[in-house]
């Protein structure tokens, strides 16, 4: 497998809790590379925009209110099938589920304030790395 590119945001909840060194240190002891990084705080409107595909669901407005309640990291994180390798060392989006050793089981407050975002597919990946990023941003 070639190396791939994913997108990642450490949560509200994260950097409320000066966690994000800690979750850069399992995304690397990982094999991920951070190849662009920065703290932002959303926007109402970039936060809808960013989590359009669940509108329809009930706790879309709780997502959104949380996203914008805090800083968050934005990242472009590079390796070997770097989606699957971050989803695996992100752990089950509920942290009820998740396995041990994964940052949203050693991390994660619920279902909500679950610490990590990262990209469900190579079509996502893209898209989200672009929302955030210019070409010239990324350094591999
Ligand atoms: S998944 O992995 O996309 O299938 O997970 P899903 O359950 O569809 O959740 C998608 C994102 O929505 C967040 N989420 C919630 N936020 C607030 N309240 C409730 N009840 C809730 N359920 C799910 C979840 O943290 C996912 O956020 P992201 O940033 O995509 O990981």
């Amino acid at each position: 497998m070639a190396l791939q590119r994913t997108f990642s945001i450490i949560k509200p909840d994260a950097t409320r809790r000066n966690l994000t060194g800690k979750i850069i240190e399992k995304f690397e002891e990982g094999g991920l590379r951070v190849v662009a990084s920065k703290r932002i705080h959303m926007t109402e409107e970039q936060a809808k925009q960013f989590y359009a595909v669940h509108a329809e669901r009930p706790f879309y407005m709780d997502l959104v209110n949380f996203m914008i309640s805090g800083p968050v990291v934005v990242q472009v994180l590079e390796g070997e099938d770097a989606i699957a390798k971050n989803r695996e060392i992100m752990g089950a989006t509920n942290p009820a589920d998740a396995a041990p050793g994964t940052i949203r089981k050693e991390f994660a407050e619920s279902i909500e304030a679950n610490s990590v975002h990262g990209s469900d597919g190579p079509d996502t990946a893209k898209e989200e790395i672009a929302f955030f990023f210019s070409d010239d941003e990324i350094v591999g």
